[in-house]
This record gives C-alpha cells, sequence and structure tokens, in this order.
C-alpha cells in the first residue's frame, strides 16, 4: 500500500532506493537492530535491496518512511502488516537513535494506522517488544495495546534470543454476557449476535414490523430480511471496528436489538448514530434502559466520537422518554419525514447527546 499522509511533525511517506543512505543510518546502527529479529546491516547496498524488496502495491503491506517536516531529514521507518492467518496487522518500527525519546515513533505509527484504517478494515493491531527494551514498550502502550502473553524473540539467523511480550490491540467491539434482572424480576442477557441468535432474529424482525408504526419497516417489507443475510451482517459488525450490534435474549428468546455506527471520514466520524427496537412483549422492563447505557459506554471508550444521534418518530413518547432520560435532547424536526401506509403524515425528530467536547 503506497502511504502519502502527514502528522503533526512528520511525513510519513513510500521509501524510495534513493533512500537507502538514510535509512542506513538506522538500519545499519546496531543499537537499534538490537531487539530486531534481522541482523544488523552491514552494507548500505544491501539496504538499497531491502527498499527494493518491498512491495508498494501489496494491499497488505504499509510501510512508511518517516520524514521530519521541520527538516525534510528520513529519520525511521515502520508500518502495518496484515496477517492473514489471524486477521490482524502486525506493526513495527525502527528510529535512528539521535531521534529516540520525542515521541515520533508513536505519532508515526498513529498516522500509518489512520492512514491504513481509512482503507482497510483493521480488527486489531499485534507486535511484539523485548523485556528489556522499555522504549518500545512505552510507544505500544501509548498506542494503546496491552501484553497479552510472552514470547522468545529469536534472530533470523540464530544468533541470538531473549524474552519478550506480545501485544494487542483489539478493535473489535464484541461485547460479551452482560447480565441485569428486569423490573418483572426476570434475567436477561446483553450480548453482541451470534449464529445461533439468527431464528431468533427474524422472528423478532419479522413481529416487530407488525406491532408498531414507531420503526420504518412494514412487515411485508421484511422479506429482504434471510438467514445469509443475518448471517453476513452479525459477521460484518462483530469484525467492525466502527459499529456494534447487541442483542437482549430473555429465556433464550431474542427480545430485541441495537446498534450503534459510526463513519470513518474525518468529517463525521465523531457522530455515532444508534438505534434500537424491542418486541412489545419487552417493553417497559427497562432493557431499554439498559442497552443504551452499554451503547454510551462504547461511544464513551472510543476517542473520537463527541456525540451520540438518533430519530423518532412523531408520537413516540416512550421511546423519546427513554432518550430523554438516557441524556439525549431534541436538536431539530423534519416535517412528514413519514407517511403511513393510509396516507397519514408523521414529523421525525432529531436528537443529540453530547459524550465529550474535544
Ligand atoms: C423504545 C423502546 C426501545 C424502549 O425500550 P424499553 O425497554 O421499553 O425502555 P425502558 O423500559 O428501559 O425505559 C422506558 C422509559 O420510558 C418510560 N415510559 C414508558 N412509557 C412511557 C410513556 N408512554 N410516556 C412517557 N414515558 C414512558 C418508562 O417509565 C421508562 O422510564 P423509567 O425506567 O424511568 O420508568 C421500546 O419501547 C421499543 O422497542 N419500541 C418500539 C420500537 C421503537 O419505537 N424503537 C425506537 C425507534 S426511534
Amino acid at each position: 500500500m503506497r502511504i502519502y499522509y502527514h502528522t503533526d511533525r512528520l511525513i510519513l511517506r513510500t521509501l524510495k532506493p534513493e533512500d537507502a543512505p538514510a535509512a542506513f543510518l538506522w538500519c545499519g546502527d546496531p543499537d537499534v537492530a538490537r531487539y530486531m529479529v534481522y541482523p544488523v546491516y552491514t552494507r548500505e547496498e544491501d539496504v538499497r535491496s531491502w527498499i527494493g524488496s518491498l512491495d508498494p502495491d501489496d494491499p497488505d503491506e504499509c510501510e512508511a518512511g518517516f520524514v521530519l517536516k521541520s527538516t525534510g531529514e528520513l529519520i525511521g521507518s515502520g508500518g502495518m502488516y496484515f496477517r492473514r492467518d489471524n486477521g490482524l496487522w502486525t506493526i513495527g518500527y525502527n528510529l535512528r537513535k539521535d531521534q529516540w525519546g520525542r515521541g515520533y515513533a508513536c505519532e508515526a505509527i498513529g498516522g500509518v494506522l489512520e492512514y491504513v484504517r481509512s482503507r482497510r478494515e483493521v480488527r486489531g493491531i499485534q507486535g511484539t517488544f523485548a523485556d528489556d527494551n522499555p522504549r518500545s514498550r512505552r510507544v505500544m502502550e501509548k498506542l494503546g495495546m496491552a501484553p497479552v502473553g510472552d514470547i522468545t524473540l529469536t534472530k533470523l539467523d540464530g544468533s541470538a534470543a531473549w524474552p519478550g511480550k506480545r501485544v494487542l490491540e483489539d478493535f473489535r467491539m464484541i461485547i460479551r454476557d452482560v447480565e441485569f434482572t428486569l423490573k418483572d424480576g426476570r434475567s436477561a442477557l446483553i450480548r453482541s449476535p451470534r449464529d445461533g441468535d439468527i431464528p431468533g432474529m427474524l422472528e423478532y424482525l419479522n413481529t416487530s414490523a407488525g406491532e408498531t408504526e414507531f420503526i420504518l419497516r412494514y412487515p411485508e417489507e421484511c422479506g429482504k430480511y434471510t438467514p445469509e443475510g443475518e448471517k453476513a451482517l452479525f459477521d460484518r459488525v462483530n469484525a467492525a471496528d466502527n459499529e456494534a450490534m447487541l442483542v437482549c435474549l430473555v429465556d433464550g428468546k431474542v427480545a430485541g436489538n441495537c446498534q450503534i455506527m459510526w463513519s470513518r471520514m474525518i468529517k463525521t466520524r465523531h457522530r455515532a448514530s444508534v438505534a434500537i427496537a424491542l418486541l412489545k412483549e419487552f417493553w417497559g422492563r427497562g432493557i431499554g434502559t439498559r442497552m443504551f447505557r452499554e451503547m454510551i459506554r462504547i461511544a464513551e471508550e472510543n476517542e473520537n466520537i463527541l456525540q451520540m444521534e438518533l430519530e423518532f418518530i412523531e408520537g413516540n413518547t416512550r421511546a423519546r422518554a427513554l432518550y430523554e432520560k438516557m441524556g439525549f435532547r431534541i436538536t431539530g424536526v423534519r416535517p412528514n419525514a413519514i407517511r403511513l401506509k393510509d396516507g397519514t403524515l408523521r414529523n421525525e425528530y432529531s436528537m443529540i447527546r453530547e459524550i465529550r467536547r474535544s
């Protein structure tokens, strides 16, 4: 993947063979290569061949040179490499020794991550650091990565081995069982959807369409919902880093679901839109409140999100009461946005809940 991207202090760009002399300054430095699995380069021409061997058109690799905006110097390189075996991206970076300790590695990899995420789905990033390399550990911590296990790192030529950690940041928003008690005393479960929920989900979609005029579909418009379609939807939302779906189960039955999603576009990624619906037999038991608590938590954990947004149809007093209770306020009205089968027109209201200011 070719890259040209700006961060505050750096330009991230694809390396070229002419970069070999500058890259040799870190590739040939034993201190930089100490905890790297590849041996230190002893000849500039080997660095040139390494750069020549990179394939900027490979969509699974994004290798970037880090160029200081202030001086135009190339001071390091690194990137992200997709691993087909586990669907995660491995990160790696090297920086010229005289530039250590200024936050450049973090800034550069943060930029590469933003760039790759604007083009590819990134379910998670993984990396390794040596136990004796606190600087690298700090970079990964600042990127939000957490240690998930021990590893022995070995030089590719077998000349040395040392202990280290595997680190991971998982962007997938899989919500595991959140148990709670309904107002009627029954226990309920909120979690990400699983394949076993597909029949219950289809039943819920078809039934709810006929129970309320406050959702957008009529029962006869539910034909598009198929087991295959639901499976594809579940797989997508469970793998995504910019949306999550939650289902609520009561006595094993799908009571309803809710969804939160946001765009990846720089100008709009601070706005998360949410939606919710439940089967009528489960209204008024506190499920909506609990689901909103989870969605608010998801929004709060994603630092880009400044506000949550939703719409409701005029007359939906129950939904409005829930939303106001959860901190939403009405911000606008779209007159006659909804037209029922009998020709009745209804306004649609939009609401916003602030998550943070910046
Ligand atoms: C809207 C919906 C998701 C709410 O979920 P829910 O589980 O019933 O909500 P909760 O029980 O957690 O909370 C509802 C709140 O509204 C209050 N409420 C209920 N009916 C109300 C009414 N007619 N007027 C005012 N408040 C009402 C409840 O007392 C409760 O507040 P409380 O917990 O402080 O007592 C659910 O009713 C539903 O699926 N409706 C049909 C689909 C729909 O309208 N979706 C939203 C589209 S915008």
